[in-house]
């Protein structure tokens, strides 16, 4: 199968009412452990790259090797899609480089910090979605912003998203996909106690939109058998606490079709390779312990198809190409 535009998956998605994972990566084993699962599950798969991996993969490469996975799995729809894209360059640099999907985050200026005013996130965001579309690209965009810094991404101040003005940015923007702020952040410390989301701005919103799949950054669970391999084997992650399951499931049956996951993915990787290194202190091959990481990803991301829904979906429909998709956003 090619590589799918995004809006196909998740348009799917929303007429079989399960979620999709966008799982972040940033080389050739976790994109191994996600396909492996995606074609053991039978899911479709959205695979994406934050500006932070692009610049680690100098994008070529990871462009590559994410072809690379579609090639090798023809029965698996898979888009590759840019993660908070910070500005119109970043974002047609990625459309340029083949990716069938961009997130313009334009709740954030240029620097992924400061927040932005509405109308500044309106003009922004309305020019990606005018270009990207131009090629049959994704657009998604983000109104409210999370809580939390990740690796210098976040204003680190959660401003929740209001339902009337996330029906009037979809309609100023022409987006296909519109992320919430519903009180997730990205990152292992979410949240201090309970955690409580805002599900009914999920709720509310897909009221007011019920064609736009909603997005639901800052997903991963952070389960805690993964901390706990990672402080049993010398590491120190005290009070790391995720979304749990329940609530992410219950946001996928109130309308979230995206669910981003990234750190879940870090955990598992960093858990298995010190628990390698611990129990086999002469092993020199890096194959050994990157191999078991390839194999915690496609354990942990495995479980997620199955707990999104996802599982089961891959052969639902007919891969559109961006060429469809040009003479659909022409209509
Ligand atoms: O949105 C945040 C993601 O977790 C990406 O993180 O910029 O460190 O790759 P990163
Ligand atoms: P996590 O840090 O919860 O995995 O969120 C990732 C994310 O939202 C990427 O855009
Ligand atoms: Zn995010």
């Amino acid at each position: 199968m090619p590589l799918v535009p995004m809006k196909q998956i998740l348009d799917e998605a929303i007429r079989g009412g399960y979620g999709v994972g966008a799982y972040n990566v940033n080389n050739m084993e976790q994109i191994q452990g996600i396909m492996q699962a995606a074609a053991e599950t039978n899911s479709p798969v959205i695979i994406q790259a934050s500006r932070g991996a692009l610049k680690y993969t100098k994008m070529l490469y990871l462009k590559y090797i994410m072809v690379a996975a579609a090639e090798d799995n023809p029965q698996i729809p898979i888009s590759i899609h840019l993660d908070h894209g910070n500005n119109f360059d970043t974002c047609r640099q990625a459309i340029e480089l083949g990716f069938t999907s961009v997130m313009i985050d334009g709740s954030l200026k240029e620097d992924s910090k400061t927040p932005t005013t509405f109308d500044e996130n309106v003009e922004v965001t309305a020019k990606v979605a005018e270009y990207a579309h131009k090629f049959g690209v994704t657009v998604e965009g983000e109104l409210g912003t999370l809580g939390g810094i990740e690796d210098g991404v976040g204003s680190g101040v959660s401003k929740l998203t209001d339902p009337s003005e996330a029906e009037k940015f979809v309609k100023l923007t022409g987006v296909d996909a519109l992320a919430l702020a519903i009180g997730t952040s990205h990152g292992a410390y979410k949240f201090k106690e309970a955690p409580v989301l805002a599900l009914d701005i999920v709720t509310e919103v897909k009221k007011r939109l019920p064609d736009t799949p909603l997005v639901m950054h800052g997903s991963s669970s952070v389960p805690k058998e993964l901390i706990d391999i990672i402080n049993n084997y010398g590491g120190n992650m005290k009070h790391a606490m995720g979304v749990p399951m329940s609530s992410i499931q219950e946001a996928i049956k109130r309308g979230v079709k995206k669910i981003n996951v990234d750190t879940d993915g870090r955990l598992a990787i960093t858990g298995a390779i010190r628990r390698y290194f611990s129990e086999h202190p002469d092993v020199i091959d890096p194959r050994d312990y990157f191999g078991e990481a390839r194999k915690a990803v496609y354990e942990t991301v495995k479980s997620k198809m199955i707990d999104f829904g996802t599982a089961g979906h891959a052969q639902d429909y007919k891969p559109l190409a961006l060429t469809d998709m040009i003479s659909i956003y022409k209509k």
